[in-house]
């Protein structure tokens, strides 16, 4: 059993302690924004926030978001208006196949949360998704553009 507050509402499951936070939300929350890329914290693919901060489920048992605040790509738009860097997003045509594209918002929020104006240093610091499409270039220059929105 696992209790915690996704995207404001209250959740409970019933599963293995051991099930990583994406299967959970994935499978029994039934939020399938948040993506399988390689299952090792390596991609980032599978970005959610915890109380605020940028954490890659996959890597993550389910018994650590116990009584936490989680956010996913569906709780980011608030009253259906987009965030600032889902704004930019769609105003830089970033995503491609954008299997990658809600794990780097997720990311990309959480990093301006902390740094309003970041760097091109702040971001290959903190940015470190990997994209198979290459929209990197894109994504630094939609990072920017929500840093001035
Ligand atoms: S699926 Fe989690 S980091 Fe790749
Ligand atoms: S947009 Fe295709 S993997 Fe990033």
């Amino acid at each position: 059993m696992a209790r915690f507050t996704v995207n404001g509402k209250s959740t409970q499951v019933d599963v293995d302690p051991n099930t990583p936070l994406l299967w959970v939300l994935r499978e029994q929350v039934g939020l399938t924004g948040t993506k399988y890329g390689c299952g090792v914290a390596q991609c980032g693919a599978c970005t959610v926030h915890i109380d605020g901060q940028a954490v890659r489920s996959c890597a993550m048992p389910v018994s650590a978001a116990e009584g936490k605040r989680i956010t996913t790509i569906e709780g980011l738009a608030q009253g259906g208006v987009l965030n600032k860097v889902q704004q930019a997003w769609l105003d830089n045509d970033v995503p491609q196949c954008g299997y990658c594209q809600a794990g780097m918002i997720m990311a990309v929020t959480a990093l301006l949360q902390e740094k309003p104006r970041p760097s091109d240093a702040d971001i290959d610091a903190s940015i470190t998704n990997i994209c198979r499409c290459g929209t990197f270039q894109q994504v630094r220059e939609a990072i920017h553009a929500a840093a001035k929105a």
